[in-house]
């Protein structure tokens, strides 16, 4: 506790120099009290206790699973709303949980953030763990103030399973292998989406396909991908530029393997802090012990997913490209399927983790952008100078990013309006609340446009960076008869 609050006052302290030093020269706005009740103020969330009249230490399969989603959006209405982002090949309904205090509507200028679990059909700790993380969060809104704090101001969506299908074929206490690993058709799921650095053929498969089109409607700002067979927080970007120095040898593929390098993104110091979250708020993550004497020891249990090893195809590399939405994959258990008798220790190690990296979405820069008569401006272009991997506006005009203390400029571009740079401060305690106005561009001004004006985020390829097409997401929002 101390030493959070030595942390604190050093914060304070820069924060105080940063104004001292840069208020004059540039006009820094006045950092306005956030209304938000600050997270660092609040108690630590207290332990959760679980009743089994409500839910069991066990795997559940996709009829239990279903049931208890049901029966806890017809218990909670006020705080829970059940819908399904589509279907997988054998037909089990993707099923997606939102808990928060505003169900059923986003809330304007407060962030939506997601769980998804068990892409990889037989690695469903996360799966049971998000389970318990609903009845968790929902029993305790109403006596823990940090949960009610978290509900209160972000909407969380929590998919228990983005792959039923290959659960449905898996084997308790299966610690290795991969059967169920993949959807109904063999395909990995986690090696099926767009990649920015290399060609992806894989067909898209109706599940993949439903994610995405579930990204493109939602702007998450955060999210965590739920996985089994090592201990480790694992961020992007997972792939890498770098040619494949071997294509057909084994031996050739499992040396790049162990000599693989980082490929970083240009938020690295916001990703590594995020695993780091998740990894020091977990019972064991930041030790790093490797699971198996073979397998890699990672350092305070968080790496570099390209470091470890790189792939093509996954989900995380996707949402930051494209979305701008923070993705780490959280390896949460050595083995992948261990039996349920161990469900309950898991969850007491991930508890904490859980919910302190969702907390994080309320970390950096948030506002609105608008045009010169108060009007949102929807699919604005920022970017973080410097970081060229960009972000846009929903249709409400909001924008989030999560970002570091410290000083910072934010690129604003939409068209037909003149671009903008300003300047912000990001403090430890609270989020950044900056608000954009954007004039009309006037036609014939070359010369200023010519200095400010942003590139959208550069790729190496002729590809366009981000794609992000905010809609109405009550759109998606359907509730399957039984
Ligand atoms: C839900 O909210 C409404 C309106 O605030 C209230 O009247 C109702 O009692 C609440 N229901 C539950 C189950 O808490
Ligand atoms: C920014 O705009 C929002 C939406 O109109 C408003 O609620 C908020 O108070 C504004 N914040 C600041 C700092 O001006
Ligand atoms: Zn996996």
């Amino acid at each position: 506790m101390s030493k959070r609050w030595t942390t604190i006052s050093f914060l304070i302290l820069v924060y105080t120099c940063y104004r001292c030093t840069w208020a004059q020269q540039t006009q820094i706005p006045e950092q306005p009290t956030n209304n938000l009740e600050l997270e660092a103020a609040l108690p630590e969330p207290r332990a959760y206790v679980p009743d089994s009249q409500y839910l069991d230490f066990v795997y559940h399969n996709h009829e239990e699973l279903t049931r208890f989603l049901r029966a806890t959006s017809a218990r909670y209405p006020n705080l829970t709303a059940l819908y399904s982002i589509g279907k997988s090949i054998q037909g089990r309904e993707l099923w997606v949980l939102v808990v928060s205090s505003s169900p059923y509507e986003h809330m304007v200028g407060k962030p939506d953030v997601k769980y998804v679990g068990n892409i990889h059909g037989n690695e469903p700790v996360g799966r049971e763990l998000l389970l318990h993380l609903i009845q968790y969060l929902v029993s305790s809104y109403d006596t823990d103030q940090y949960v009610k704090w978290l509900l209160d101001n972000t909407r969380i969506h929590i998919m228990p399973s983005m792959n039923p299908d290959g659960f449905a074929v898996s084997k308790e206490g299966t610690c290795d292998g991969g059967q169920g690993r993949y959807n109904a058709r063999g395909f990995d799921l986690n090696r099926n989406f767009p990649d920015y650095f290399k060609q992806n053929n894989k067909r898209g498969q109706p599940e993949t396909d439903a994610v995405k089109d579930w990204i493109s409607k939602i702007q998450f700002v955060l999210s965590g991908s739920l996985h089994g067979g090592a201990l480790v927080a694992s961020y992007p970007y997972d792939n890498t530029p770098n040619a494949r120095i071997c294509r057909s040898s084994a031996l050739c593929a499992m040396f790049q393997t162990y000599s693989a390098a980082p490929s970083l993104t240009p938020d690295d110091d916001v990703f590594k802090h995020l695993s780091l979250v998740y990894a020091k708020n977990h019972a064991k993550m930041s030790r790093g012990v490797a699971c198996k004497s073979a397998t890699p020891a990672f350092e305070n249990g968080i790496t570099n997913g390209a470091a470890w090893y790189p792939l093509t195809g996954g989900m995380q590399d996707y949402q930051y490209v494209w979305y701008g939405c923070m993705e780490v994959t959280l390896e949460i258990s050595c083995c992948k399927y261990p039996p349920a008798y161990e469900l309950r220790k898991y969850w007491e190690d991930n508890q904490l983790s859980m919910i302190k990296f969702l907390a994080e979405a309320h970390r950096g820069v948030q506002g609105f952008v608008f045009d010169n008569n108060n009007n949102p401006i929807e699919r604005a272009s920022l970017k973080i100078k410097g970081r060229d991997v960009g972000f846009q506006t929903t249709k409400h005009g909001e924008f989030w990013r999560i970002l570091l203390p410290g000083y910072y400029k934010l690129e604003v571009f939409a068209e037909g309006y003149s671009p903008r740079e300003i300047e912000f401060v990001v403090v430890e305690q609270h989020p950044t609340l900056l608000n954009v106005t954007l004039q009309p561009s006037k036609q014939f001004n070359m010369p200023t446009i010519a200095t400010t004006t942003i590139k959208t985020p550069t790729t190496k390829k002729p590809r366009k960076l981000i794609g992000f097409i905010p809609k109405d997401e009550d759109e998606i929002i359907h509730f399957p008869s039984d």
